[in-house]
């Protein structure tokens, strides 16, 4: 896939997270399950002249979850318009094991499908990555579903008190770009139109909301939403563009005390590498597609000359 250099900060975040578990808990729990309903083909390609790639969520997670034997990683993605996606996935894969079940329907009849078929078992802890291209394509009954599924947090306890993880990309970039989809909005926060505009109107005139753009309503809707699901406050972590506007919001849901714990210790390290180490890659690949662009036009460098 085509990715803007934003979304290495999605990445990394994953990354750290699915490898706080795996060193964590590797040996100790039996069971981590791992679902990216929405994957990609696993390889994001810089969109510049230069050819830049690093793995993507698919990647992540069969490496890191798919690598502990016994483990379970389901990987999906679906589109009508190109129907070769999984197969690029597969090809980056390699040889697939046993424990990596690549899938390729819309994720939102998949989801009902695998959770009632008890193929994600809800005693043991799973992972939902959530991460779709717009708006559209996530409707808040989805994750409801998610929510739902629960399970036990041990073999003693007799409440449903577990509930799958969830990290999710809400894309309010799109959201405010297409004022006009009240429909899709609404179906993605779960909510009526009137009820949606009628939200936004209260919201627009509390104090601490002055000077907030619109977007940020969805994100405290969606936040509301789920906090009432999961009994616990989403924790939150923006993610901007080169024009420092925000794209998306990374949402994460828990149910249990030290998902929320370890999660809420990894965003201010990542969200310092936004901050610092993320400007300062920018600023090296805008030099790297300076130098590419003059070298297509016949300017050779120095330093090049000499080192070979
Ligand atoms: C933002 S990209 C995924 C990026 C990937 N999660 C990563 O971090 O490397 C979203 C993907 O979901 C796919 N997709 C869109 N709608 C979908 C749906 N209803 N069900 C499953 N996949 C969908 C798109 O084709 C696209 O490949």
């Amino acid at each position: 896939m085509e990715v803007s250099y934003h979304t290495r900060v999605k990445h990394k975040l994953l990354g750290d997270y699915l490898s706080i578990w795996e060193t964590a808990i590797k040996g100790k729990i039996p069971l981590l399950q791992f679902v990216d309903l929405f994957a990609g083909d696993g390889i994001c390609k810089l969109e510049s002249s230069l050819s830049i790639t690093w793995d993507g969520s698919a990647i992540l997670g069969a490496r890191i979850v798919g690598g502990v034997p016994g483990w379970k990683c389901i990987l999906n993605s679906w589109d009508p318009n190109d129907r070769t996606i999984c197969d690029r996935l597969k090809h980056t894969l390699g040889e697939t094991k046993p424990n990596i079940q690549i899938l390729s329907e819309d994720a939102n009849l998949l989801v009902g499908k695998i959770l009632s078929s008890a193929f994600i078992n809800p005693n043991y802890p799973s992972i939902f990555f959530l991460d779709p291209t717009a708006h559209s394509q996530l409707p808040w009954s989805t994750i409801e579903k998610i929510g739902n599924h629960r399970g036990k947090i041990n073999r003693n306890d007799t409440r449903l008190s577990r509930r799958p993880e969830l990290i999710v990309t809400l894309m309010t970039v799109g959201m405010q770009r297409n004022p006009q989809d009240l429909p899709g909005i609404s179906r993605a926060l779960g909510v009526t139109e009137e009820w949606l505009e009628t939200w936004i109107e209260f919201w627009k005139e509390l104090p601490e909301n002055q000077g907030e753009p619109i977007n940020k309503s969805f994100l405290d809707l969606f936040t509301l939403k789920l906090e009432r699901l999961y009994g616990h406050k989403p924790l939150t972590m923006s993610v901007h563009n080169r024009m420092k506007s925000i794209v998306y919001w990374i949402v994460f849901a828990s149910s249990h005390k030290r998902g929320v714990e370890i999660y809420g210790r990894l965003i201010p390290c990542v969200e310092k590498y936004h901050e610092v180490e993320w400007w300062k890659e920018v600023g090296e690949l805008k030099i790297l597609e300076m130098k590419e662009k003059m070298r297509q036009k016949g300017q050779q460098f120095l330093d090049e000359r000499f080192s070979r």
